[in-house]
């Protein structure tokens, strides 16, 4: 694993190439660091209505709406609350840890938990809350879901932070769906669900035995730079400590949270588990952690975590007080917990799966057992795109996986960028993908995978006006 500090921020941190639930890679996107606003895609503008009923509310559709009707069917179903869902038994376990781990006075849990949050959020509270700088990959076209310029589908339950610290709270937990475009294979899936959580105390709290020490630095003025006007290349960070905190203050912090997580940790995965620290980049922490387990010979990561940027609180009017902030993927636990091999089968309404799971029990976690194996069906599919777009620049993978996932739904099971080239006459772009057609509950027939391939293919040509080869 590498330590985040030696490479470019950006290169790394595309947010959720790290937590965001399974993700372990990043999409083709991720290697654009610092550039201006994406050029639009060509499904930007195809076919698309003036107005989008969201949630009960509509919205403006312009050049930067990318939200595909398949993706926006998935709003409500909140698998993170459906009954004996494994989803929801994750859930019910870090919020059941949390209520445990802090108490007041009186007994009664600390953590309050936002569960029901609405998905659609604005650009600020999505990125510019969170001091994420206005270059970042994160914000590009074909990583997130946009219902307009102003508005997404959220792709990080952190969205809410800024919102609920303003409302008064200072500790607790958000669980919900996030929604990322990426690629299609058995870990990535367009939906996932994620905690976060938010714990922030003062002085008198922090310091209670120790009430000569303070939470800020003597020289420091109280004023923080406009976190907008932060330029990509100051994002190189000290991993110590922000200039305005105390070094005891952080320290501190720094304990008490991973002291915390480590627990929630072994709660979740056994006293024995073995786990280590690593260093990372997180544009609203510093410093910042990922948390990592040995699971099956290899080092996963589980969760990111940080002290708050200060200027977070400051936005949220909070400013004798100091955070730590964490956010988890539930689908990742859940897949290493309960053994599920395959990200579709969260969403699968197959009795055969979701007979296997129960409330009942929550600390007794069972293997999943698979119902049956189903054969899969490779097709290729080769175009040429049009002769003034270049990968990634007018056309990214992204924009051709929604495609499948409009057309196919939960029939792909992976595709894979098999082969590019340039024609050296025509300069026109070759791509080759393969496309592995496997449903989770029933065998499909090669004759149906031909008709569903066909009509890919079509949509491609329609869509893109691209030239199937
Ligand atoms: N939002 C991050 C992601 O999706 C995860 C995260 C990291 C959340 C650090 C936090 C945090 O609250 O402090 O990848």
């Amino acid at each position: 694993m590498q330590l985040s500090l030696r490479l470019p921020p950006g290169a790394l941190c595309r947010l959720a190439s790290v937590v965001g639930g399974s993700r372990t890679r990043s999409s083709s996107s991720a290697a654009a660091t610092e550039k201006s606003a994406p050029t639009p895609s060509p499904t930007a503008t195809s076919n698309q209505p003036a107005q989008l009923e969201v949630n009960g509310s509509t919205y403006a559709t312009d050049s930067w709406t990318n939200v595909t009707p398949k993706i926006l069917s998935y709003l409500g179903a909140n698998k993170h609350l459906q009954r004996d869902h494994p989803l929801s038994i994750i859930r019910q376990r870090i919020v059941d840890y949390f209520y445990g781990a802090y108490r007041n006075q009186r007994g009664n849990p600390l953590f309050s938990v936002y569960d029901k949050m609405n998905p659609v959020v604005t650009v600020q509270q999505n990125f510019d809350n969170l001091l994420i700088p206005s270059d970042h990959v994160s914000r590009q076209k074909s990583d997130c879901y946009y219902i307009n310029k102003h508005q997404l589908l959220r792709a990080h339950t952190t969205a809410h932070q800024v919102e609920l610290i303003s409302g008064g709270l200072d500790n607790f937990l958000v669980v919900g769906e996030v929604y990322r475009r990426d690629e299609i294979d058995s870990t990535h899936y367009p939906v996932f669900h994620q905690a976060d959580a938010v714990r922030l105390v003062t002085k008198d709290k922090l310091f209670e035995r120790n009430p000569g020490l303070e939470l800020f630095e003597e020289t420091w003025s109280g004023k923080l730079a406009d976190p907008r006007h932060i330029l990509p290349s100051a994002k190189i960070m000290d991993q110590t400590k922000q200039p305005c905190h105390t070094l005891e203050a952080v320290k501190l912090m720094e304990h008490e949270m991973k002291h915390v997580l480590v627990g929630l940790t072994k709660d979740l995965f056994g006293p024995r588990i073995k786990y280590r620290w690593v260093d990372t980049y997180f544009p609203f922490t510093q410093p910042s952690w990922e948390l990592e387990i040995y699971f099956k010979d290899n080092w996963l990561e589980v969760l990111g975590c940080g002290i708050m940027r200060h200027e977070i609180l400051q936005q949220a009017g909070v400013h004798q007080s100091i955070g730590y902030a964490f956010g988890v993927g539930l689908e990742r636990l859940a897949m290493v917990l309960f053994d599920i091999p395959d990200i579709r089968l969260f969403w699968s309404n197959d009795s055969g799966f979701l007979s296997q799971f129960s409330e009942k029990d929550i600390h007794n976690l069972p293997k999943y057992k698979a119902v049956s194996h189903y054969p899969q069906c490779t097709n290729d599919l080769s175009f040429w795109l049009p002769s003034d777009v270049e990968l990634d620049a007018g056309f990214s993978p992204n924009d051709f996986y929604d495609l499948v996932r409009s057309v196919a739904g939960d029939m792909v099971e992976q595709i894979s960028l098999v082969d590019k080239f340039k024609h050296p006459k025509t300069g026109k772009n070759s791509l080759c993908f393969r496309i592995v057609y496997r449903h989770m509950e029933r065998t499909l027939t090669q004759a149906e995978v031909n008709e569903i391939h066909k009509q890919i293919a079509a949509a491609s040509v329609d869509n893109f006006n691209v030239q199937i080869r």
